[in-house]
């Protein structure tokens, strides 16, 4: 019994006239027409308090898509309660039947579930069709397949044996439930966090991010129709202090798979740190959280594939992938070159809402987000050490609008240098063309992330020297090409010091926290 090879998911190209973008329009239509009265999934029964949240898409607020019902700390309760009871009979499930509801989800999302995902991913965060279909589309897809395909690998891995005597290795599923805290930038992602530890035989308890429910719900439904058993995945919306009063103190809490910021995440360790004596085992803590993802050019780099790097890496999506590009190092030979595509580039985007296909910049995804990137932008203004290259401006009285923005900073060290803004903001260094050694310190040093970062170079010492000085600044290290748009399978993606476990996700790694392995010897 093999499980399909499987292969990355084709992307599509919503091509004018094309058929996937006439179905898509329609389903964007569609969806656009009816508004969603949105439950909670407890044990698969819907479940609605009435203490209602509206959803509209970050780009027009004039829109209702729906709305959600929030619960409270019993309904965390009930969640657990529902994953634990589903727990005996789909831990002892064979793997191959677990395999088969992720195969099925992922023809589903490739056939009749697509333009239903993506058109929810679009209205719902704000993404374009393309950044949409790499990512409820294509990732997803990855996502499932590869880790089944994983699956396999990890339970077929046996110990040796010796005449007189067969050695097992059993993969149980932890003894517990598992907490999934998910994002609101990759729909993919906040499928993959509950799913990644289902497939390996564990019962969840899963809150997305508020901003990404409308979405989620589509998710739900999937699961649903690939025949995940009721329970298996439990679908929570709470406020986190909540859920986290009720989880992190549970006994049979069994691990947590994150997605989201450093500071949650470092409150999350301390938590299950303050009651790591009431748990049956040490739970898995496994996050992936902030970044200040770099680009470095070195002087033999060629300035075009420099500029274009930093205009799709920094702008795509609004600067809100966590690998995206915040800050770039460009040498003073440079600069004039890099400059010049620069600006010609953020010329040509167009931002606006996600209907019209040509736009590139969508809204960023709610008014906090939209205040806080809006304050760092009057500062920058304020400031005259800093330059603004291009962009700067920001409204949000139809929607949550921030220009796509270059700031050119004489300190190294200015403030957006160094924080994560998770925005549509880049801060540029021009460097001196002799001083690369330096800059690579400088890279190294000024931000306390490791996620993702680049360099562009010509000349293979610059190439090896970056590659050796910066062994730990970035968990994803791209060699002329930009930060981003990491593809299961190919490119495992995660980072280490403040920017998570690096526990690698879509790989065998991120699996094998999802088992606990019993050791079996048997002697005849
Ligand atoms: N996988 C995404 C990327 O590389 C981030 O999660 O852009």
């Amino acid at each position: 019994f093999n499980v399909p090879a499987p292969k990355n998911e084709p992307v599509k190209g919503y091509a004018p006239g094309s058929p996937e973008r006439a179905e898509l329009q329609a389903m964007l239509k569609t969806l656009k027409s009816q508004e969603r009265d949105i439950p909670m999934y407890i044990g698969g029964q819907e479940v609605r308090t009435g203490n209602v949240q509206r959803i509209s898409p970050p780009h027009d607020h004039s829109h209702t898509l729906g709305q959600f019902h929030l619960g409270a700390a019993e309904h965390v309760q009930q969640a657990i309660d529902a994953a634990l009871a589903a727990r005996p009979r789909w831990a002892e499930l064979a793997w191959e039947e677990r395999a088969a509801v992720f195969l099925k989800a992922a023809d589903l999302l490739a056939g009749p579930y697509r333009a239903r995902l993506n058109a929810a991913t679009m209205l719902g965060q704000s993404k374009n069709a393309f950044q949409a279909e790499i990512d409820a589309a294509c990732e997803l897809i990855d996502f499932f397949r590869f880790n089944v395909h994983f699956m396999q690998q990890i339970y077929q891995q046996q110990p040796e044996s010796a005449p007189g005597m067969w050695n097992r290795l059993e993969h149980r599923p932890l003894e517990g439930f598992l907490f999934a805290l998910t994002p609101f930038n990759f729909t993919s992602i906040a499928a993959n966090l509950p799913a990644a530890p289902a497939m390996m035989g564990n019962v969840v308890v899963w809150k997305p991010a508020n901003t990404q429910i409308y979405s989620a719900q589509v998710l739900m439904e999937l699961f649903q129709e690939a025949g995940a058993p009721d329970g298996v995945i439990n679908l929570v919306f709470v406020d986190g202090p909540t859920a986290g009063e009720v989880i992190f103190k549970h006994r049979d809490f069994a691990g947590i798979h994150f997605t989201g910021s450093t500071g949650v995440f470092n409150g999350i360790w301390k938590t299950i740190g303050e009651n790591v004596s009431k748990y049956r085992s040490y739970p898995r803590v496994v996050g992936e959280t902030g970044g200040k993802d770099f680009i470095l050019a070195h002087h033999s780099a060629n300035a075009k594939e420099v500029a274009t790097a930093i205009s799709r890496g920094a702008f795509e999506f609004q600067g809100q992938k966590c690998s995206a590009a915040s800050r770039a190092y460009i040498p003073s030979n440079l600069w004039d070159d890099v400059r010049r595509y620069l600006v010609e580039d953020l010329k040509s985007f167009k931002m606006g809402d996600v209907e019209d296909f040509s736009n590139f910049i969508n809204a960023v995804i709610d008014e906090k987000s939209f205040d806080k990137l809006a304050k760092y932008l009057d500062n920058a203004k304020n400031d005259e050490g800093v330059e603004i290259l291009a962009g700067g401006g920001y409204d949000k009285s139809k929607g949550y609008f921030i220009e796509p923005t270059v700031l050119v900073a004489k300190d190294p060290q200015y403030v957006t240098m160094c924080e994560e803004l998770f925005g549509p903001v880049l801060t540029l260094h021009v460097y001196d063309s002799q001083q690369f050694e330096k800059t690579l310190e400088l890279v190294d040093g000024t931000s306390p992330y490791a996620l993702t970062g680049a360099i562009f170079a010509k000349d293979r010492y610059a190439v090896d020297l970056a590659t050796k000085k910066l062994v730990h600044a970035a968990g994803n290290f791209y060699i002329n090409d930009k930060p981003t748009g990491a593809v299961v399978g190919q490119q495992p993606f995660g980072g280490a010091r403040a920017s998570g476990t690096n526990d690698k996700a879509g790989s065998i790694l991120n699996l094998l926290r999802w088992v606990s392995p019993r050791t079996i010897k048997e002697t005849f």
